[in-house]
């Protein structure tokens, strides 16, 4: 039997796959958050049941089609809008049923850039920076706030720009006045919706290489709303909303590990990117201890196994020989559900093992792919020593 009780740094929720980051306060916690607009006969619910963990320094990417609620999300996260019904913590602050001085002071911790028509035309770059601080740093004097904001721009590359007016400003320009806007005030969280819509792909990759610097060198939460997917690669998770529910919440990094995995297991050869992307999302992920048998010989096979971490004995007959030592990136489990026999061996972890498992069902329906390979693989297998 297999147990989930792994040491604290790598607890991994079951369902979605996901990192648990004990002892680590989320910057955002959403339960259960459901939003409705309208009243009476025309209300109308656009967000439902939805979860959500984001701890500090992640970039959260949050795609969707349109009208399925993320920027209703969005702005539920900033306090733009006030939580209805569920619950919802952002940077340690209940927002629902917060009074308006927390909802104030709560607003000044975040950072929002929004398309860069939001800028006040008739203000210079420096002066539209400056705004965020005098509004979000009262704290500080009028100097500072000029100094401030003009080591933003220079930051983003705009120091030779800063007395130029929005209109004189070209469309990534403008963009980054906005995003040093969102910035200068060092929030914690940065709420940014399609802020490299319009942009060309270098502006964009501009715009994206400062958001990451920012989440990695000061911790910053960063949430994007975008459509944009020459983006993508930036987020630690990509998360996508459905009709006003959170579909599926991976973990792109650890997907882009286990497809690579994948990809280097013989058993999967012939198979499609496309269809190893799909088995990465159907893997469940479980650990192993030391004493107890993963699979055991002569049981029938239900799951096939991919280790992510640690090392296993396969052993055989009466007296456990042992036959091979597995370990991270090897595979194992396969042969009962290809030829339908019993296992052949029985597989001990040899330390705390971390493991991908896939379903019987599953793992059929990716070698049914082509029937002939199939083949292949049987024979292959039956002609291995
Ligand atoms: P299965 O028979 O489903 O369950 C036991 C597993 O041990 C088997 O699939 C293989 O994955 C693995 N196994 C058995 N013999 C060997 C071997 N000689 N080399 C590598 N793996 C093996």
């Amino acid at each position: 039997m297999l147990s989930t009780s792994l040491p604290r740094a790598t607890q991994f929720d079951p369902q979605t796959r996901l990192r648990i980051r004990e002892g680590e306060r989320p910057s955002i916690q959403a339960t259960k958050l459901q939003h409705f607009f309208g009243a009476g006969e025309l209300r109308k619910q656009v967000l439902f049941d939805n979860n959500l963990t984001v701890y500090p320094g992640e970039i959260i990417i949050m795609t969707g089609p349109s009208g399925s609620g993320k920027t209703t999300l969005l702005t539920l996260i900033g306090a733009l809008r006030s939580v209805q019904q569920g619950e919802l913590c952002v940077l340690g602050e209940p927002l629902h049923g917060a009074n308006r001085t927390a909802l104030e002071r709560f607003r000044r911790d975040v950072g929002f850039i929004f398309q860069s028509h939001n800028l006040f035309e008739s203000l210079s770059a420096t002066q539209n920076v400056r705004m965020s601080l005098e509004l979000c740093r009262p704290e500080m004097d009028s100097a500072g706030h000029t100094r401030a904001a003009e080591t933003m721009l220079d930051q983003v590359g705009l120091g030779h720009r800063m007395h130029h007016k929005p209109k004189q400003l070209s469309g990534g320009q403008k963009q980054r006045v906005a995003i040093a806007r969102g910035l200068v005030h060092q929030p914690n969280l940065v709420l940014a919706d399609e802020p490299t819509a319009a942009l060309d792909e270098q502006s964009g990759r501009t715009v994206v290489d400062l958001l990451q610097r920012q989440a990695k060198e000061m911790g910053t939460t960063i949430m994007i709303v975008t459509h944009d997917n020459r983006i993508l690669d930036v987020a630690d998770r990509i998360v996508t909303l459905v009709d006003g529910s959170i579909r599926s919440d991976a973990l792109v990094k650890e997907a882009a590990i286990i497809t690579q995995m994948l990809a280097k297991c013989r058993v999967f050869e012939r198979v499609t990117p496309r269809t190893l992307t799909r088995i990465a999302d159907e893997l469940l992920i479980e650990s192993a201890q030391v004493g107890i048998p993963i699979i055991r010989e002569n049981d029938p096979g239900d799951r096939f196994f991919l280790i992510r971490e640690g090392r296993v004995s396969v052993r055989r007959g009466d007296s456990d020989t042992e036959i091979v030592q597995l370990g991270a990136g090897d595979f194992f489990g396969e042969m009962a559900l290809l030829t339908g026999q019993p296992r052949n061996a029985t597989v001990w972890p040899l330390e705390e093992t971390l493991l991908y498992s896939l379903s019987k069902s599953n793992f059929q329906s990716a070698m049914s792919e082509s029937a002939t390979m199939e083949t292949e693989i049987r024979e292959a297998y039956f002609d291995r020593k």
